[in-house]
């Protein structure tokens, strides 16, 4: 290696720097013992351990890569900021490519190989190399191992020079501090914040509950007891970007039972003449809702076998989904349509953070 030497080629180590370590082992060797400890080869110095020149131009060679990795975040920020999506470049031998991707891929490269380059040549360069025997011992510890560890530690702390380099340490800690706001940035790009769209579907109050094979408003008459049908909110639009996730948000179950049955009050004061309404979502993982058992009133998710009782408001009886299926509040309105008095009270689906 051209950055080390034998001492016996090199200039003799200066006072401060550790002693040099003989073939020494732990155990004396026995004639004729083919499992004799060899001990430990002659320590060799570095050209950084004895010659305080090079040391220091090891050291600037560090700092100068912890600063080329800050560069690289700076320039990944800029990128960002800079280039338009739909910018291409030229580059050989690659051809056309975005000028952002290659921008982002290319600074944030220089950013990590400049703090892994940098720690790597620190410590092969500056950091104690000095070889240090530790013999296979009971795999407890006693109280004189974990002192002699400790002082190992604080040794080789004090060894790493990581007080005394200023420099070294200044521009690695102001790597490693930039270093993370390209994930910042990166996350910041994922899109619009949700916001209330995971608290609300599209029912509100006064919406007619629209049959989606007629594409009628439901009327009472239509659902007799014992029977279970479908319903989506009026007003959707197809040719709205979020159409379909609106549709699937809203999907909503109606079942007649004979208010006699009902035996949660709150279902029945949100009911009319036996008709509830609830979300179709299963409250485990979100498989739509929809094997109903007319006699027992149970609703059974096929994906986990979730079974909900719908005389009970809903209620879990059986499998591993959390919570009820939230419940829609229904009326009729002037024309004798059924039409939701609200949108959902809880949200709807898998269980909620902060679902109350
Ligand atoms: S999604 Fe319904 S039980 Fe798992």
């Amino acid at each position: 290696m051209s950055e080390t030497g034998s001492h016996n080629d090199m200039a003799e180590p200066e006072e401060h720097l550790p002693a040099t370590h003989g073939a020494h082992g732990t155990e004396a060797a026995v004639p004729g013992d083919p499992f004799a400890n060899p001990g430990h080869p002659e320590h060799e110095f570095r050209r950084q351990d004895i010659d305080e020149k090079a040391a220091k131009h090891s050291e600037r060679v560090v700092a100068g890569l912890f600063t080329l990795s800050m560069l690289g975040t700076l320039a990944f920020i800029t990128s960002f900021v800079i280039f338009p999506v739909d910018k291409y470049i030229y580059v050989f031998p690659l051809g056309h490519v975005s000028a952002l991707n290659f921008s982002l891929g290319l600074s944030l490269a220089v950013a990590l190989i400049g703090i892994g380059a940098g720690a790597v040549h620190w410590a092969r360069t500056l950091m104690s190399d000095e070889e240090m025997p530790d013999d296979r011992h009971r795999a407890d510890a006693d109280d004189e191992l974990r002192a002699n560890i400790e002082a190992q530690w604080v040794q080789g702390a004090k060894e790493s020079a990581f007080g005394r380099r200023k420099l070294i340490r200044t521009t690695m800690l102001g790597a490693l501090t930039l270093v993370p706001l390209s994930a910042v940035v990166i996350l910041r790009d994922m899109g619009p914040l949700p916001q209330d769209k995971l608290r609300h579907t599209a029912w509100a109050k006064g919406k007619a509950l629209i049959n989606p094979n007629t594409n009628k408003p439901l009327r009472p008459e239509d659902i007799p007891v014992g029977s279970l049908t479908f319903a989506q909110p009026e007003g959707l639009n197809e040719e709205d970007e979020d159409f379909q996730q609106q549709i699937a948000k809203a999907a909503l179950m109606v079942v007649r039972l004979k208010p006699e049955d009902i035996k949660d009050k709150k279902e029945l004061d949100w009911s009319h003449q036996g008709i509830v309404a609830f979300s179709k979502i299963c409250t485990h993982v979100g498989c739509p809702v929809s094997l109903y058992e007319q006699q027992t009133h149970h609703v059974l998710c096929p994906c986990h076998q979730s079974t909900f009782d719908l005389s009970d408001g809903a209620r879990v009886i059986f499998g591993p989904a959390g919570h009820r299926l939230p419940q829609l509040r229904i009326s009729v309105n002037g024309e004798g349509n059924l039409v939701a008095m609200s949108d959902f009270e809880v949200p709807v689906g898998p269980a909620f953070w902060e679902r109350g």
